[in-house]
C-alpha cells in the first residue's frame, strides 16, 4: 500500500493519505530548541547505554505523577524508539519456543518481533469489541506460554480498555506466571470520557514480573527523534540495558536532551494537540455513523478508526467492476478510484476490517470521508 501510494504520487496523482501513523503536527518548540542547543554545545557524543540519569528520571517522575507507577530512575530504560525497546524486552524475557501471547487485531510488528527473539506468537482474536476476552487467552495459553503483548490505547482499533478488563488480565496473568509488556505509547492521547489506566497501577505485583513501554513519537509528535522509554523491575531492565549496550549503544544524545525538555516543559503543547486528535476523531466517528455499511466502534485513543466492511462482502462496484471481498479489497478500490488511501485490516490480523488514520487536517478527513460514503453507496 505504501509502494503504491509513493508511486501514484510520484506521478502527481493527489492522493488523500489516511494511512499515517505519526502526529502531522510539529514537536514541541522547548524540545526543538533544547536540540539545537545541545547540537552546538557539542552534546552528540555518546551517553550511558541506558540514557542519560535526568531523562531516566523525568520518565520516573512522569510515570508517577500521570499514571500512579513508582519507578526508580534506575528501573527506567532510554531506547532508540518504541520499537527496539519492545524488541530488546522480547530478547530478554522470551526463551527460545517460548510462546507470547498477541490479542488481535494487533500492530503489526508484534508477531514479527517474538519471532525475531525466536519465540512463537499466539495471535488470540479480540470480541467484536476489539477487546480481549480473558477465557480466550486462558483457552491459548500452554506451558510454553510466557508473555503476552498488551497494547492500550490500542493501535489499530483505537480502543481504550477499560479498568475491569485490564484488571482481569493483570490478575489472570499473576496468577499464572504470564508476564505482560504493556505498550502504552498512546497513554495520553485519549478522548471523550476514556480514561487510560495501566495494568501495571491496577496489579501492583505486576511491576515484579512485567515491563511498561512509552516514547515521544506520538504524544510529543516526534517519531523521527526516535525515543522509546522501558520500565520494569531493576533485574530485568538491568539485563535489557545489556543487549542495549551491544545492539543499539547509547540512545540519541540530541534526542535525549530534547526529549527532556519536551517531558519538563510541554505539558500544553502536548495537550493542544491531544485537543486537536480528539476533534478530529469526533468529526470521524460522526461521518462514519452515517455510514451504515460500515462498523467502527468509538474511536477513544491513538489517532485511528477501525472499521469494518463485513456488510459490503460479497458486492461490486460498477464504475471500476471491482468485487469487495475483504477489508483489503475496499481500501484498494478506494485508493485506485476515489484517490483516498487507507490501510487494509489483513496487516494487522482483521481481513474484514481497514484502518483510517485521523492524524491528518480535518479538511482532508471530511473530504476522504464524503468520497468513502459515496463509494459505498454506489456498491451493489
Ligand atoms: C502500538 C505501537 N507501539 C510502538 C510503536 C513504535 O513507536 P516508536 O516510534 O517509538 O518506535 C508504534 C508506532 O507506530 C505503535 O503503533
Amino acid at each position: 500500500m505504501f509502494a503504491r501510494v509513493k508511486q501514484l504520487a510520484q506521478e502527481g496523482v493527489e492522493i488523500l493519505d489516511l494511512t499515517a501513523g505519526e502526529p502531522d503536527f510539529s514537536p514541541p518548540k522547548c524540545a526543538e530548541e533544547a536540540g539545537i542547543k545541545a547540537i552546538q554545545n557539542g552534546a552528540g557524543r555518546y551517553t550511558p547505554a541506558a540514557g542519560i540519569l535526568a531523562l531516566r528520571q523525568a520518565v520516573a517522575d512522569q510515570l508517577k505523577r500521570e499514571q500512579g507507577l513508582e519507578y526508580t530512575a534506575k528501573q527506567i530504560l532510554i531506547t532508540n524508539g518504541a520499537k527496539i525497546a519492545i524488541t530488546q524486552a522480547l530478547l530478554v524475557m522470551v526463551e527460545a519456543g517460548d510462546e507470547v501471547l498477541v490479542p488481535t487485531p494487533c500492530w503489526t510488528s508484534y508477531p514479527e518481533m517474538v519471532k525475531l527473539a525466536d519465540g512463537v506468537p499466539v495471535i488470540v482474536p479480540c470480541g467484536p469489541d476489539h477487546l480481549p476476552i480473558v477465557a480466550e487467552l486462558e483457552k491459548a495459553r500452554t506451558g510454553k506460554t510466557s508473555a503476552i503483548m498488551l497494547n492500550s490505547p490500542n493501535n489499530p482499533t483505537g480502543v481504550v480498555y477499560p479498568e475491569s478488563i485490564l484488571r482481569e488480565i493483570g490478575e489472570w496473568a499473576v496468577a499464572t506466571g504470564v508476564r505482560i509488556i504493556s505498550d502504552e505509547i498512546y497513554c495520553s492521547l485519549t478522548y471523550g470520557d476514556a480514561k487510560h489506566v495501566s495494568p501495571l497501577a491496577l496489579v501492583p505485583e505486576l511491576m515484579e514480573t512485567s515491563v511498561w513501554i512509552g516514547g515521544m513519537s506520538k504524544a510529543y509528535a516526534m517519531t523521527g527523534w526516535r525515543m522509546g522509554f522501558l520500565a520494569g523491575p531493576y533485574d530485568v531492565v538491568d539485563r535489557i540495558g545489556t543487549v542495549a549496550s551491544q545492539l543499539t549503544g547509547s540512545p540519541n544524545a540530541i534526542s535525549q536532551l530534547a526529549s527532556l525538555a519536551a517531558l519538563e516543559n510541554a505539558g500544553e503543547e502536548r495537550e493542544a494537540m491531544r485537543k486537536s486528535f480528539e476533534s478530529r476523531c469526533n468529526l470521524v466517528y460522526e461521518a462514519l455513523q452515517a455510514m451504515p455499511l460500515v462498523d467502527c466502534p468509538r474511536p477513544e485513543g491513538a489517532f485511528y478508526a477501525f472499521i469494518g466492511v463485513e456488510k459490503i462482502l460479497g458486492k461490486t462496484d460498477p464504475e471500476s467492476g471491482r468485487a469487495i471481498h475483504s477489508g483489503d479489497d475496499f481500501v484498494e478500490l478506494l485508493l485506485e478510484v476515489d484517490r483516498v488511501a487507507c490501510i487494509g485490516g489483513k496487516a494487522f490480523g482483521a481481513p474484514n476490517c481497514f484502518r483510517l488514520s485521523f492524524a491528518t487536517s480535518e479538511d482532508i478527513l471530511r473530504e476522504s470521508l464524503r468520497r468513502i460514503a459515496a463509494r459505498l453507496n454506489a456498491l451493489k
